[in-house]
C-alpha cells in the first residue's frame, strides 16, 4: 500500500517537473450528433423550413404528436417526450430496445438498414416486415408525417434493466 502510494507521488512529481509546450495541451474535439447523446433532440427547430411531424404510437395504443426537426434520431426525441422507447444501449446498435414498426409508405423512405441493424432486428420479439431500428431513424423533410409503432414488448440484452436517462 505505503509503495504504491510512494509510486503515485513520484509520478505525479515527475509529471508536474516534466515541462510540456501549451500548445500541446490543447486537443481539437471533432463533435458529431452521435456523440451528443440526444442533445440535438432538446433543441427545438430553429424555422418551420426545419419541421417534421411524427407520432409516436406506444403500446397500449397512445398516439403521441411530436413536433421533430431534420437530423432529429427518432429514439432521442422519444426520450425528450418520455415517450417509453428504451434505447439500452444508446443508439451504438447493441439492443433492440429501440425497435419500432414503421408504415410501408415511409419504409421505402429509409435509407437501407445495415447488416448489423437487421442481425439484431432478427432477434428482437414481435419482429415485423415493416421493423426498424428507432435510433437508426434520423427524421428527413421526407419523413414529415410519419407514425412509428412501439411493439408490446423489446428484449433488453445489451444491459438489463438499464435505462438511459435523457442528458
Ligand atoms: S438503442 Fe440499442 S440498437 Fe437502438
Amino acid at each position: 500500500m505505503f509503495k504504491s502510494v510512494l509510486k503515485r507521488s513520484l509520478i505525479l512529481r515527475n509529471l508536474k517537473s516534466f515541462k510540456v509546450p501549451v500548445s500541446s495541451h490543447i486537443r481539437r474535439i471533432h463533435v458529431t450528433s452521435n456523440l451528443w447523446h440526444g442533445e440535438y433532440e432538446w433543441q427545438d427547430p430553429k424555422s418551420e423550413d426545419e419541421v417534421v411531424n411524427i407520432t409516436y404510437i406506444d403500446k397500449d395504443g397512445n398516439r403521441i404528436k411530436v413536433r421533430g426537426k431534420v437530423g432529429d434520431n427518432v429514439m432521442y426525441l422519444a426520450h425528450r417526450y418520455e415517450i417509453p422507447m428504451e434505447g439500452a444501449c444508446e443508439a451504438s446498435l447493441a439492443c433492440t430496445t429501440c425497435h419500432v414498426y414503421v408504415p410501408p409508405e415511409y419504409f421505402d423512405k429509409l435509407p437501407p438498414s445495415e447488416e448489423k441493424e437487421d442481425d439484431l432486428l432478427d432477434m428482437a420479439p414481435f419482429l415485423k416486415e415493416n421493423s426498424r431500428l428507432g435510433c437508426q431513424i434520423v427524421l428527413t423533410k421526407e419523413l414529415e408525417g410519419i407514425e412509428v409503432t412501439l411493439p408490446k414488448a423489446t428484449r433488453n440484452f445489451y444491459v438489463d434493466g438499464h435505462k438511459p436517462k435523457p442528458h
